[in-house]
């Protein structure tokens, strides 16, 4: 399993310098030349190897163009230097903390699976550029990733549980978990009923992690996550294309741990409370149906359209959770619909929030981070598509609405709680093409602007 202390190393003597090219104009001489014969332009992501006078490598460059360096400009590294240790040369701090980042962001692999794991280059980050921080990053994107990646057999509720409970150990923080029919008791309806239709090792549960909560001068925040273990849609059952990757619909309550883990191992002055509904939306003789009406925490009652339309029930029980502690800010992570790739595409996740200055900062941390964000609508013209005909709510909206991850969160938002602000992120979790620095498989997306955008609300003391 890849750590990032694995890929940033402290110091290393034999490291091989990689250096910045602003475009080409600063090559001289072999440089040059060896540049011009390889068609190095210097250009953003181009890497080249410059040999020495034995034929051995003696340097790198790395193209960044000649404007601003791109935040994540280091993460083709990795895919394209060979195995060894590697050190930055000539760049700006500023710059370096950047790259080292985006050097192990990419050097992550998922090898659980393969007897062997190949050799990777590795980074040496100065004592000063604070690695410690770095590789805080990259481990927390890696627990993301590697929980996407791990196949719904070997990471099912009863696992997402697992890795919630390492996090809360490893920052300090309380953890209580209802899980089978003991959710019908604690009044979680709706993650019981979406989830129990799943075998009994791997019943659906409500997670929650509480940290600093006695420290009431502190500002709340609270993370919910969807944890969807697999997503085969239930009775109204996905066609085979559509379910082959539902091993990634706990992406939400991935986002959220990994966050989570940021922001206790940061130790930012804030109160924390993690929720994490964790089911497998699965087909037995227990299933809920298309047209049942579910209870939920809140009261409100909803209309089962369609059994996919999952994420939002067991969101709706988790937000309303999240309100009884009063948060001063929300956020949600969920693999909510396929509409918001239809929208958006895979690598841009759409942000909802009416909370203006709430965007503002995501979308400035998004852009200093290079976390990619869109921000999209609550469009209020919207909300009657998920009021239904015999319930209060209905989980699949009106086609004539067509907007379905705009849907999706106007269901949120009627469960989101009252206190304080409250942000969704639609999260594919997964790139679907592989790019240099970008394997294909999973991907963590938004949890750096959002740990961005938190620590510069609440900064340390
Ligand atoms: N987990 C899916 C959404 C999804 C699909 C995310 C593919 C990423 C990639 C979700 O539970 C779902 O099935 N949503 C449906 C809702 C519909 C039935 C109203 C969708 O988006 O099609
Ligand atoms: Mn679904
Ligand atoms: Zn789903």
């Amino acid at each position: 399993m890849i750590a990032a202390a694995d890929v940033l190393i402290t110091s290393s003597d034999a490291a091989l310098p990689v250096r910045p090219a602003r475009g080409v104009k600063g090559l001289e001489g072999a440089a040059a030349a060896w540049a011009a014969a390889n068609d190095f332009t210097g250009k953003p992501g181009q890497v080249l190897i410059v040999p020495g006078s034995s034929g051995t490598p003696d340097h790198a460059l790395l193209g960044v163009g000649e404007g601003d360096v791109d935040p994540m400009a280091g993460r083709p590294l990795t895919a394209k230097l060979p195995a060894g240790d590697w050190r930055l040369e000539g760049w700006h701090a500023a710059e370096a903390n950047a790259l080292a980042l985006a050097f192990a962001l990419g050097a992550y692999r998922f090898d659980r699976y393969r007897a062997k794991s190949a050799p990777r280059p590795r980074l040496a980050v100065p004592e000063d550029l604070d690695p410690a921080a770095t590789q805080a990053v990259a481990d927390a994107c890696f627990r993301v990733r590697r929980m996407v990646d791990t196949p719904a057999a070997d990471m099912g509720p009863a696992e997402i549980e697992a890795e919630a409970r390492e996090v809360a150990q490893a920052g300090g923080a309380s953890i209580a978990v209802v899980a089978g029919d003991a959710l019908l008791e604690a009044n979680y309806p709706a993650v019981h009923a979406v989830g129990r239709a799943a075998a009994p090792h791997r019943a659906p549960r409500l997670i929650e992690l509480g940290w600093n909560l006695d420290a009431e001068d502190r500002p709340l925040v609270a993370l919910v996550g969807k944890g969807v273990a697999f997503d085969s849609g239930g009775l109204d059952i996905k066609p085979a294309a559509g379910m082959r990757n539902m091993k990634k619909d706990m992406g939400g309550a991935a986002h959220v741990l990994g966050l989570a883990e940021l922001i206790m191992g940061a130790n930012l002055p804030v109160r924390l409370v993690v929720l994490v509904a964790a089911v497998e939306n699965a087909i037995s003789g227990d299933a809920f149906r298309p047209g049942d009406v579910l209870q939920t925490r809140k009261g409100l009652t909803v209309e089962v359209g369609n059994t996919d339309a999952e994420g939002r029930l067991i969101l709706s029980d988790a937000l309303t959770r999240a309100g009884e502690h009063r948060p001063d800010l929300t956020l949600d992570f969920a693999t909510l619909t396929g509409a918001a790739r239809v929208a958006l595409g895979p690598e841009l996740p759409p942000l909802y929030t009416d909370d203006e200055t709430l965007a503002a900062d995501l979308m400035t941390a998004s852009a200093r981070v290079g976390d990619p964000l869109w921000r999209m609508p609550l469009w209020p013209g919207y909300r009657s598509s998920v009021e239904a005909e015999i319930a209060d709510l209905r989980n699949d909206s009106a086609a004539w609405a067509q907007a379905g991850s705009v849907t999706a969160a106007l269901f949120l938002q009627r469960f989101a709680p009252a206190t304080g602000s409250w942000a969704h992120l639609d999260v594919f979790a997964w790139n679907p093409r592989a790019r240099p620095g970008w394997p294909e498989g999973a991907e963590a997306q938004g949890v750096r602007a959002a740990f961005d955008m938190l620590q510069r609300r609440f900064p340390q003391g």
